[in-house]
């Protein structure tokens, strides 16, 4: 893939204004973040066709096979709080289930906090993390890892995960998909930047179906079983548990049968 290939596609004015590509790097969130303590155009895209220590959610790892998939970080200057930076997570899922719609008519869903599933596989991974400097939040980088060409995945993975590929038979240009969703993330920070992040977590609730559900959340071993009731203002999963609202900030979701 390179810049003029995903240029051709590319119709944004501030996501991908600046596009830095690197055939191998250790992990793009890392790199985006080094340059978020310089100087940097809001958001530049940092694309890897290879991760060699890709990161994923609480302290995981996130495999790719090399050159099949998009692995890439933006920059972005949100004016939100401290406590918002979670919301960014849930951003960059909405745009991925809009984009594989639009691209393939793919019938994707946001699993909180940050994942994108296909028939409850995923195909999306996304990790936000924020730089602060002298105590103030200088930038927020959204990493976003899709499967798109990969169609043999690890044993440990291979119930659980998809991609654009194995959903449509077809291999598809990665260039036009990475287009697309930067596409998508450009209305959804606008969106955030003009109605503010209550506008973004309706837009989160309208693309998942555990609302209203019996789910349960795995937290560092702990199991917490309740009703999923809304998104909180700082991105957090309000569970009904006999008639209590509980507020969970992170752990793995899944549906109660
Ligand atoms: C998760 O599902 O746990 C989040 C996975 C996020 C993976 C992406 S790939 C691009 C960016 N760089 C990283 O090291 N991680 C994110």
């Amino acid at each position: 893939m390179t810049e003029d290939e995903i240029r051709r596609h590319l119709r944004t004015n501030t996501i991908g204004r600046r596009l830095v590509l690197f055939d191998e790097l250790d992990s793009t969130n890392l790199y985006a973040k080094s340059m978020s303590r310089k100087e940097f155009d809001e958001g530049t895209v940092i694309l890897a066709d290879r991760q060699t220590a890709g990161r994923g959610r609480l302290g995981r790892e996130w495999k790719s096979e090399a050159g099949k998939n998009l692995t890439f970080s933006v920059l972005l200057k949100p004016r939100i709080s401290r406590q918002q930076i979670g919301i960014l997570s849930l951003y960059a899922s909405i745009a991925v289930v809009d984009a594989l719609r639009q691209i393939a008519g793919l019938a994707a869903e946001c699993k909180w906090p940050n994942d994108v599933l296909i028939k409850g596989k995923k195909i999306c991974g996304a990790l936000s993390e924020a730089v602060f400097m002298q105590d103030e939040l200088r930038s927020v980088v959204v990493g976003i890892g899709i499967n798109v060409n990969q169609i043999e995945f690890p044993s440990e993975l291979c119930n659980a995960a998809t991609s654009i590929h194995i959903e449509t038979g077809s291999v598809i240009d990665r260039s036009m998909v990475l287009a697309r969703v930067l596409e998508y993330m450009e209305s959804f920070y606008t969106i955030l930047r003009n109605d503010g992040p209550q506008a973004v977590l309706r837009h989160w609730e309208k693309r998942t179906t555990i609302i209203g559900k019996q789910i349960s959340v795995l937290d560092r071993g702990t199991i917490i079983t309740g009703t999923a009731k809304t998104i909180a203002s700082d991105g957090g999963l309000i569970l009904e548990i006999q008639g209590r609202e509980k507020k969970i900030l992170s752990g793995d979701v899944s549906l109660v049968q």
